[in-house]
């Protein structure tokens, strides 16, 4: 079954990469995805957040931004799903084309600029998904690209998705819009969170604890913004950070024709620089606030080596292009033997084994 849809992961790569990202969604939506056996092996589960995951797998934002496929996507075998990022009105995003696969490279680079169908259309999607997904779905919060108040467009998406999402992400670290990294200073984003964990306990005041509420970096922070945005964020009692976005960056090694092309970085070259900032985040923030590690997972090796460097939960996006949706079930089962190898008993007795003497 896996190798069927491998083979049609495959043929999708002969399209244009967007072309063949809609085929792929698609089909997820229409239940033609593959199913996995939705038992996992108990090494893997852990409980974040007061939720419960079977496994630390995740689909990253940006895969399903209009929130059509979340069924689709859990089949595939993953313990949750990030959707999004949705923005308050839709829009078009940037012209196309605008998504370039790096084969050699194991790479993608996008400049979507959030492409979305818009909060109004998005929100009865994620609640109808959510009423019988039985696993974590959280959703990934963007301004629109001309709004006039990028604050208030974060205020209203908290306001109304809050009560309908298993997490919240803010995503302060889009390389592809023009207020995309407005954020990043210490200054705007501790008013800004201030702001959001406010409007998100009023909206939700049944709930608890609160919906969790993440923030998600940028690679492209040098060590002393890094310090000062981890602190604000600490600050904030923000409760999880996504480590991370797409890059900027062009690595020297890059080969394909395609390393030109403006947009974030994603894929195999991340991985490097993306376990190395979150490994200084669980540092900054000693380990007190649960990260989520994404960046150039392709196997169980990579997912176990942003646990042990701090991450209590791990995405991917990228490598599914490459590898196709069998990737999913082979990176649970390594990643559960390398567990045992290491003599840990559960998932969470790793998370940021690296800093540990022994
Ligand atoms: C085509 C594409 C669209 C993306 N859209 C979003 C987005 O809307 N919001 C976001 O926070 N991240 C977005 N991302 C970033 C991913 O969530 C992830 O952080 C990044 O791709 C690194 O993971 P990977 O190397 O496993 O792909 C996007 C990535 C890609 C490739």
């Amino acid at each position: 079954m896996s190798a069927i849809h491998d083979t049609a992961a495959a043929l999708l790569r002969l399209l244009p990469p967007e072309s063949a990202h809609r085929a792929a969604l698609w089909a997820l939506s229409h239940g033609l995805g593959p199913r996995q056996a939705r038992t996992d092996d108990p090494i893997l589960a852990s409980t974040v957040w007061q939720r419960s995951f079977p496994n630390p797998i995740g689909i990253a934002a940006g895969f399903d931004k209009n929130a059509r496929a979340i069924a689709g996507l859990l089949h595939l075998g993953v313990g949750f799903v990030e959707v999004g990022g949705v923005t308050p009105r839709a829009q078009p995003g940037n012209p196309t084309p605008r998504l370039f696969r790096l084969p050699g490279d194991r790479a993608v680079i996008n400049r979507m600029g959030f492409n979305n169908d818009g909060l109004d259309a998005i929100q009865p999607r994620l609640q109808r998904a959510m009423a019988s997904a039985g696993r974590v779905v959280g959703i990934n919060l963007a301004a629109n690209a001309d709004t006039a108040d990028p604050a208030d467009d974060f205020a209203l998406l908290v306001e109304r998705l809050a009560p309908h999402a298993d997490f919240l992400t803010v995503d302060i670290s889009c390389p592809n819009t023009a207020n995309g990294r407005i954020f990043l200073s210490p200054g705007p984003l501790g008013d800004l969170l201030a702001r959001l964990m406010a409007v998100r306990s009023a909206a939700t005041p049944a709930r608890t604890p609160p919906t969790p509420m993440f923030a998600k970096l940028s690679p492209d922070i040098d060590d002393s913004a890094l310090a000062a945005v981890v602190a604000t964020l600490s600050a904030a009692a923000i409760d999880g950070i996504v480590v991370c976005n797409t890059t900027t960056a062009r690595p020297e090694d890059l080969r394909d024709h395609h390393r030109g092309q403006r947009g974030g970085l994603s894929g195999r070259p991340l991985f490097t620089p993306s376990t190395e900032l979150l490994r200084r985040v669980y540092r900054l923030t000693q380990g007190t606030i649960p990260l989520i590690g994404v960046g150039g997972v392709a196997s169980g090796a990579d997912a176990y080596a942003k646990i042990r460097a701090g991450a209590s939960l791990v995405q991917l996006y990228t490598a599914l292009v490459y590898a196709g949706p069998s990737l999913i079930g082979r990176l649970k089962r390594d990643l559960a033997a390398r567990l045992r190898a290491d003599g840990f008993g559960n998932l969470a007795a790793a998370v940021g084994a690296d800093h540990r003497p022994g």
